[in-house]
């Protein structure tokens, strides 16, 4: 099993790393191989709907996205997490998140995935609602844990002693590993599920 772990914040070390790390804890005991790719310090640049990415199969923009995008492929899960800003997830991160999901033609469906948010106070869920669909567009099932997937903390360091949040993530990645195997064994016994050609209509009649 592989999980993909996008860290949407730009401090090292900071509030969110500690909400990823107590997973990746949780990802080793069970067996599952988690790789951390912290994006929010980058320059990541949104999507300018050029529509290359159609024929190329990859972003026009030659940057961490497209290094994201063969390791989004190979994995069996994707974590997804942010620090709330203004009650929405970190603006490189959603930047990425467009672009990577845009430019992928790759299939999705039945990859895991799971957003977390972390904050001072509010915005936890309107910032996991926004994240969660970039899972639900494609296919993806969504794994969920004993609350909604949240840490609380402001400076560096104090998700640490929210330790609610952090048994929100140990479950979390314990149910999404579950999640994963459970998948992995009904692709194999099952296939995926039948597709259907798209039938795009974009409301115009
Ligand atoms: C620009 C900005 C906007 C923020 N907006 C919110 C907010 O809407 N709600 C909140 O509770 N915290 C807000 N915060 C606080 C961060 O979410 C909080 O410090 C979080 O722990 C940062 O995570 P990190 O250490 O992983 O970067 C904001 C912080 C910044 C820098």
């Amino acid at each position: 099993m592989k999980v993909l772990m996008i860290n949407g914040s730009p401090r090292q070390g900071g509030n969110t790393s500690i909400a990823l790390s107590e997973m990746v804890k949780v990802f080793e005991e069970e067996g599952a191989e988690a790789e951390v790719v912290q994006i929010g310090n980058k320059d990541i640049r949104g999507c300018i709907a050029c529509g290359s990415c159609r024929e190329k199969g990859r972003c026009v923009f030659d940057d961490v996205v497209n290094e994201l995008a063969p390791k989004f492929e190979a994995a069996d899960g994707l974590v997804v997490a942010s620090p709330v800003y203004y009650a929405s997830a970190n603006a490189t991160l959603i930047a990425c998140l467009d672009r990577l999901f845009y430019s992928t033609g790759f299939d999705k469906t039945m990859k895991v995935g799971a957003s977390v948010v972390v904050a001072r106070r509010g915005g936890l869920s309107a910032t996991f609602d926004e994240l969660n669909k970039y899972f639900t567009i494609c296919g993806m099932p969504v794994a969920s844990s004993q609350y909604w997937n949240s840490v609380h903390g402001r400076e560096k360091g104090q998700a640490s002693g929210d330790l609610e949040g952090l048994q929100t993530m140990r479950v979390l990645a314990r149910n999404m590993t579950f999640l994963m195997k459970s998948i992995a064994l009904g692709k194999e016994k099952y296939g995926l599920p039948q597709k259907e050609e798209w039938q795009p209509t974009h409301f115009i009649r």
